[in-house]
Parts: C-alpha cells; sequence; structure tokens
C-alpha cells in the first residue's frame, strides 16, 4: 500500500491533517489503535479558540459546531468568594472561545473524513513506524490479523503522548517537562450547569473548575492528589467538594447523574525539535500543558495547520522552505501557551509545599488579574488565542 502522508493516531491532530491535505489533492491514509467508538466517546477538552473555530469554518466542518457549540465572551474567577467576571471579548477587539466537546469535533472529523473518501484504520495493533531518515519511511501495523505495510513520502506522528512515534527522535532532541503535585479529577454530569460562563475556582481546598456542554449537561473539575483513587470518589462526595468550592452569592451547584469520571495528571512537556527527518510530531505527541488553559487542542490544531500548508508547498514546488522552519514555528506558540498554561496552573492550584506568604501571593495576582484592566486583558488575549502568525 502507498499514500503520500501516513498519519498515526485519529485524534484531533490526524483527523484534521488528513483533512486539510485532503483539501490540498494530497493523499493521506490514518492508522488509529483504538475503536472508532472509543475515539468518538474519549471526553476531554472543551473550549476551542477563535482561531480552531475559524480555521474549522473555513474548511466547511463547523455545521454542527455552529449549530450546537456554545460562544462565550467572558469567564470567572472566583476565589475569597467572589465571582469576578473577565469580558474576554470586549478586551480583545470581539474575540471569543466556543465550548463544543472534543469528542464532538471528534465525530465531526471522522464523519467528514470518511465521506470524502479518506482512508482511516481504526483498531491498527503494533503500529511501526520505520525508515524516517531515508525518503520512502514506512508504516507497519496489523488490522484484523491482518498485517499491512504502507509506504510513504512523510509520516505525522499524531498519536498523542502515549504514542509511539516520539520514541523515534535521535539521542539529541530534548525533552522538556515540568510535573505538578496534583491532577484533575473530571465529570461529565446530567445536571445544569452552574452558570452560563465558566468559572475557575481559587478555594483554600484547591481548585475547581465549572464548565458546561449545553444547558442541561455540566463539565465540572477538581484538583485531587495525582494518586488519588477514583473509588475513593463516590458520587456525593465530589458534588459536596464541588460545591464548597465552586458555590458562592447563593448560587449553588446543580446535582444530577454522572455520566463520566476520570482522574488525569497534570505535566507541561515539550520535545524540541518536533520533526526528524521525514517524521514530524504534531499536538500532544510533542507537547502537553496542563489543562489550566484549556490549550491543548488548539495547539493541536495549530500544528497541523503550518504542517499541512508546509506540505502543500512541499508538494507544490519542491521547496523544503516551509518543512524546515516547521518545529522552531510551531515551537514558538508552544512556549508561549506553555507560559500561560503554567503561569494559571499556578496561580490557582493550592500546592502542597506552598506556605501562607505563597498563598498571599497568588491571591495578590488574582487581585491584580481582576482590577487591573492590563493583567486582564492579557488573560483574555492569551485565553481566546492569540491570533495566529
Ligand atoms: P490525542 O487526542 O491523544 O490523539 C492521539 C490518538 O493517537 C489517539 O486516538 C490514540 O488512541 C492514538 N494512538 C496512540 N498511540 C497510537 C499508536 N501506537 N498507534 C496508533 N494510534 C495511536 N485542550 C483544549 O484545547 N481545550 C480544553 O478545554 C482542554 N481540556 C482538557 C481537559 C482534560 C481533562 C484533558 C485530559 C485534556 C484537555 N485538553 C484541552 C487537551 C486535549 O484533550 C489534547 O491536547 C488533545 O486531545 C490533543 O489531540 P491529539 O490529536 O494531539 O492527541
Ligand atoms: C474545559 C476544560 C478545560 O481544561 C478548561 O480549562 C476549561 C474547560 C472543559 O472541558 O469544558
Amino acid at each position: 500500500m502507498r499514500t503520500q502522508v501516513a498519519i498515526v493516531g485519529a485524534g484531533p491532530a490526524g483527523l484534521l491533517l488528513s483533512h486539510l491535505l485532503h483539501r490540498q489533492g494530497i493523499d493521506s491514509v490514518v492508522v488509529e489503535r483504538r475503536s472508532r467508538e472509543y475515539v468518538e466517546q474519549r471526553v476531554r477538552a472543551g473550549v476551542l479558540e477563535q482561531s480552531t473555530v475559524d480555521l474549522l469554518r473555513e474548511i466547511g466542518l463547523a455545521d454542527r459546531l455552529d449549530r450546537e457549540g456554545l460562544p462565550h465572551h467572558g469567564i470567572a474567577l472566583l476565589f475569597d468568594g467572589v465571582a469576578h467576571r473577565i469580558p474576554m471579548s470586549d478586551l480583545t477587539g470581539g474575540r471569543a472561545i466556543t465550548v463544543y466537546g472534543q469528542q464532538h469535533v471528534v465525530r465531526d472529523l471522522t464523519e467528514a473524513r470518511l465521506a470524502t473518501g479518506g482512508q482511516v484504520y481504526f483498531e491498527a495493533d503494533d503500529v511501526t513506524v520505520l525508515d524516517v531518515t531515508s525518503s520512502t519511511p514506512r508504516v507497519r501495523f496489523t488490522v484484523e490479523g491482518r498485517s499491512t505495510e504502507l509506504e510513504c513520502d512523510i509520516v505525522a506522528g499524531c498519536d498523542g503522548f502515549h504514542g509511539v512515534t516520539r520514541g523515534l527522535l535521535p539521542a539529541s532532541a530534548r525533552f522538556l517537562e515540568r510535573e505538578y503535585p496534583f491532577g484533575w479529577l473530571g465529570i461529565l454530569a446530567a445536571a445544569p450547569p452552574v452558570d452560563d460562563e465558566l468559572i475557575y475556582a481559587y478555594h483554600e481546598r484547591g481548585f475547581a473548575l465549572a464548565s458546561l456542554r449545553s444547558p442541561t449537561i455540566s463539565r465540572l473539575y477538581l484538583q485531587v492528589d495525582p494518586t488519588e483513587d477514583l473509588a475513593e470518589w463516590p458520587d456525593q462526595r465530589i458534588w459536596d467538594e464541588l460545591g464548597t468550592r465552586i458555590g458562592h452569592d447563593g448560587r449553588s451547584v446543580n446535582e444530577g447523574p454522572i455520566l463520566e469520571k476520570s482522574i488525569v495528571p497534570m505535566r507541561s512537556f515539550v520535545c524540541e525539535p518536533m520533526r526528524h527527518g521525514r517524521l514530524f510530531l504534531a499536538g500532544d505527541a510533542a507537547h502537553i500543558v496542563p489543562p489550566t488553559g484549556a490549550k491543548g487542542l488548539n495547539l493541536a490544531v495549530h500544528d497541523v495547520h503550518v504542517l499541512a500548508a508546509a506540505l502543500s508547498h512541499w508538494y507544490a514546488t519542491g521547496s523544503e522552505t516551509g518543512l524546515d522552519e516547521y518545529s522552531t514555528t510551531c515551537l514558538n506558540r508552544v512556549w508561549r501557551v506553555q507560559h500561560f498554561s503554567w503561569w494559571m496552573t499556578s496561580m490557582l492550584h493550592r500546592f502542597p509545599q506552598h506556605d501562607a506568604f505563597q498563598q498571599q501571593l497568588q491571591r495578590a495576582q488574582l487581585e491584580y488579574v481582576v482590577s487591573s484592566p492590563a493583567a486582564a486583558t492579557s488573560l483574555a488575549e492569551n485565553y481566546v488565542g492569540l491570533p495566529w502568525s
């Protein structure tokens, strides 16, 4: 089997890349370890930056997003029992975020890709990438017991943080990492949201976040110990803790059946460079941000936008300039976003090692952000996403 671009991973990065390439007349095959159902049901991100939404609209993939997505023009920072609204759109010339579940993005992309004749192999076992420093790399995998070899010009490693492609980078590559002493317990619940805008809460018992998916579905998160066992968190304990951390001004957290719950660790991670020979990493395969800035999916979208343009230029002209610049262009944005995500995380979480002095610094920072238009604008600009250059 032969294709121009072999894409490992059918998450948002891999599927969107396949789409963007198809629009440029470039053939690709996507190879995914999990089943289609699993990938389409995995509950994760919810916040799409303005540029992400603009791109999905531009390529005709925003019908459902425009019908069901919820544009948001502000968020609240809640501390010491008072919620302070940051009017993001007013501070950024009208830019906004849209709340739309990642699993819906993946479903829309998969449907559209299959409808346009795209080849996506789900449940591929033993995915192995070979010869990325030659001009004819290959991807080997097994589907339904049949072993297949895919010959290609380029391999896109879109296989997330736990994928295989990053392992092909040479010893000279750098991996920069920071772990945080906490994780997030996230739930999806059939309960009306606390508010129609997101609430980021700094509380002495730990951070909490109230988000939503619709007027009847809430998405809520709690800072917990990273080694916490989900079994220790029966539903009522979760609701009580959310109520304590997020309830304010007579506003309570609405309870309802919990549809999904999980705990994720928090880390910052960057690999440099994001390329080795004919292998290009994109999305979580190359970098992870703590979710407090709501950025991982948006960064993945930016990476594949840059990669698709570089590949299109290469196929059209033979010039490698775009491919050579890929890693640097992406890493510039990655580090801006890393800083923002680290900053939001540091400002809003309780760190076990922090003393009263450190906590007062956090409060001072929060007070500054909600009272200084310049500081609030900086948060808003980064949160809705700096325009792509
Ligand atoms: P993934 O979504 O991880 O996709 C990688 C795919 O590769 C997967 O389908 C995987 O099964 C497949 N794969 C792995 N290994 C192999 C292999 N060996 N062979 C073949 N396939 C393989 N981001 C935001 O922008 N906004 C948010 O609001 C936000 N909130 C978040 C909340 C939480 C709780 C979490 C956990 C994350 C959040 N994120 C958010 C981050 C976002 O979910 C990720 O950054 C995003 O999924 C990255 O997309 P990706 O395609 O790079 O990787
Ligand atoms: C959601 C996730 C985030 O990481 C975040 O910062 C805001 C909202 C969400 O899932 O809705």
